[in-house]
């Protein structure tokens, strides 16, 4: 989605503006511009539609500069284009913006009959226009026109905003959309995320809803409601290093290598004794034998690993349990109270849809707790509880190591759900936790050292145009989420299926040499797997199997088999998301495709 970086301070702003809008290019991005003060203190503006490099090239050489702001737009109001990116505005005044004005139109319309017109198709030319209406015609002061503005729009914003008139100072407000004020050494930024300064600083403030901020060389002043409101200066605890490459070809690649060493940092602290402890999360894990249903919000991957949570939910915790897509649990009058707990998962903890279901839930009444990896972001505050998972900054877009903290941290809760309801003996407890933290790291590990294997499992089905993804229980839940990776970075077309349900239609897609990767992880629906597969083999489909360690397989049966490392049936989903991982990533590699920043996808969707 959009990113937003400005800089005021001693050293050049556009050579920090565009530094922080490479940082910010993960999050998604179609065009790209910034506004800034010349060294004779004139308001310019640059904006290329493209990649960074074509805004970045009307910006060579640097200009003089000390105060600007920058932005990367993911087009929702009118195509990508120089003309619709940002910065907006008039002689006045510049501004940039995230998320969406939805009453622009009627706004547009009242605009023109004062006799503004616009350039763009954009909703945020109108709030710049509207801003510049308060500002130049009503003559109210930058901050009481900020305020007038913001009063008028219905829908999500963070903004920033330069006035020609004023060279020393920048503008910020916010409502639904992040945005932190970051605090260097006579130096300030503004920045939608944390990743575009963490070069310079780890110490921000977070504007909270509402909030307006008047920023300048010196100081960070921030206001709700006309009166100064007092911050906390935050630290952030993520590194530089662990938001670049350091040395791998991708941030995909790079996360996936990560993933042992983030299981264990979560779950870490989350152990006591052998056995689950939530104390330090500030989470009453007592909840658990009082209600009667979970509901796991979420979207895309997060969603993945909410299934992942309801089959261990379910069996081990004998806990109902149900899984619902965020953008259609908020729109379909979900039937939930005290007696239920709603659990948000989501990595940036800023997705629009998992946000407006978090807020409906709690308007419903029922308890609210939140797995979120983003310390500080609005589903993590709004939530009755958080638990955080600890995978670093996950930086490309298609989601791995969160998936993978995700699924464990939710399967140590599940382990001690079962326990608070009497559903598990200690020793049981124990053995699944031990193998959990000690297996399972080493299992993925072992998992990524075979990434030649996978790598050429992969090539072989890169040339296609469309494949399945089949599996039974657990294995079902993961060929969503392997179907979901492919798709996004290589554009195959894929579909996950049930595989007993492949014969009640779909089968007719399978033609000779479609391929079709079974997951074959649960010991229990191994035959009928086996029988799933020959249907397909029989109709010339070729067949890969992914299988667990210990399971016997006749020739034959698949055409290729990828053995998992020797792990419990209970637990084989982590390697084998790995792998599946890995095979979109190759099979994206072997097509060409720009892995990190697949074609019309954000990282963060923070718009409905
Ligand atoms: O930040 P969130 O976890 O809430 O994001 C949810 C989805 O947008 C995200 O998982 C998306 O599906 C990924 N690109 C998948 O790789």
């Amino acid at each position: 989605m959009c990113g937003i970086i400005g800089y005021i301070g001693k050293d050049n702003s556009v050579k920090h503006l565009i530094e922080g809008l490479r940082a910010l290019e993960y999050r998604g991005y179609d065009s790209a511009g910034a506004a800034f003060f010349d060294n004779e203190g004139r308001l310019c503006s640059v904006k290329a539609a493209g990649r960074l490099a074509n805004a970045e090239a009307k910006l060579t050489p640097l200009p003089d500069s000390t105060c600007g702001i920058g932005h990367t737009r993911w087009a929702t109001h009118g195509a990508p284009s120089d003309t619709n990116s940002h910065p907006h505005g008039t002689e006045s005044l510049r501004l940039v913006h995230n998320g969406i004005v939805e009453n622009y139109a009627a706004i547009k319309t009242e605009l023109s009959d004062l006799g503004y017109t616009f350039e763009s198709d954009t909703d945020t030319e109108v709030a710049a226009k509207l801003l510049d209406y308060y500002y130049m015609k009503e003559k109210l002061t930058a901050h009481a026109a900020i305020e007038r503005m913001t009063s008028r729009l219905v829908g999500s914003w963070a903004l920033g905003i330069l006035f020609a008139d004023a060279p020393d100072t920048i503008w910020a407000a916010r409502q639904g959309s992040p945005l932190i004020i970051g605090v260097g050494k006579d130096e300030h930024y503004i920045a939608s995320d944390i990743t575009a300064i963490l070069r310079y600083t780890k110490d921000y403030y977070q504007l909270d809803e509402g909030e307006i901020a008047k920023v300048t060389r010196e100081t960070a002043t921030v206001y709700k409601d006309g009166k100064e409101v007092i911050k906390e200066l935050k630290t952030a605890h993520w590194d530089i290093e662990a938001a670049e490459r350091g040395g791998y070809a991708h941030f995909m690649i790079k996360e996936i290598n990560e993933e042992p060493a983030a299981i264990r940092t979560t779950l870490h602290s989350r152990i006591k004794d052998g056995l689950p402890y939530f104390s330090s999360d500030g989470f009453d894990t007592k909840i658990f034998a009082r209600i009667s249903r979970v509901h796991i919000v979420a979207c895309g991957t997060a969603m993945h690993a909410g299934l992942i949570a309801k089959g261990v939910l379910g069996s081990l915790a004998k806990l109902p349990c149900e899984v619902e897509i965020a953008s259609e649990f908020r729109y379909n009058d979900p039937l939930i109270g005290e007696h239920d707990l709603v659990l948000i998962i989501s990595q940036s903890g800023e997705t629009a849809d998992s946000l407006a279901a978090l807020r409906l839930a709690k308007e419903k009444g029922a308890a609210t707790l939140a797995i979120v990896n983003v310390i500080g972001s609005s589903i993590a505050r709004e939530a009755d509880a958080v638990l955080y998972t600890m995978a670093g900054p996950e930086i490309a877009v298609a989601s791995t190591k969160a998936y993978s903290v995700q699924t464990a941290l939710l399967y140590l809760l599940s382990v001690e759900a079962a326990l608070v309801r009497g559903k598990l003996d200690l020793d049981a407890a124990k053995m699944r936790v031990t193998e959990l933290y000690e297996r399972v790291p080493e299992a993925v590990a072992e998992m990524i050292a075979r990434e030649n294997e996978i790598k050429a499992i992969a090539e072989k089905i890169a040339p296609n145009e469309d494949l399945f993804f089949i599996g039974r229980g657990a294995d079902y839940y993961l060929a969503a989420e392997g179907s979901l990776k492919l798709k996004e970075i290589s554009y195959i077309h894929s579909e996950a299926y049930a595989a007993g349900e492949l014969k009640h239609g779909t089968i007719s897609l399978v033609t000779p040499g479609v391929p079709i990767i079974a997951l074959c992880t649960v010991p229990r629906l191994y035959e009928k797997m086996v029988s799933n597969i020959r249907e397909t083999k029989a109709r010339g489909a070729e067949t890969f199997m992914i299988a667990s360690a210990d399971t016997g397989v006749a020739d034959g049966t698949a055409d290729h088999i990828l053995r998992l490392p020797a792990i419990s049936a209970e637990l084989a989903f982590l390697p084998a998301v790995c792998a599946l991982q890995l095979i979109a990533y190759h099979a994206a590699a072997a097509r060409g495709c720009d892995i990190d920043k697949p074609r019309n996808l954000a990282k963060s969707v923070t718009v409905e």
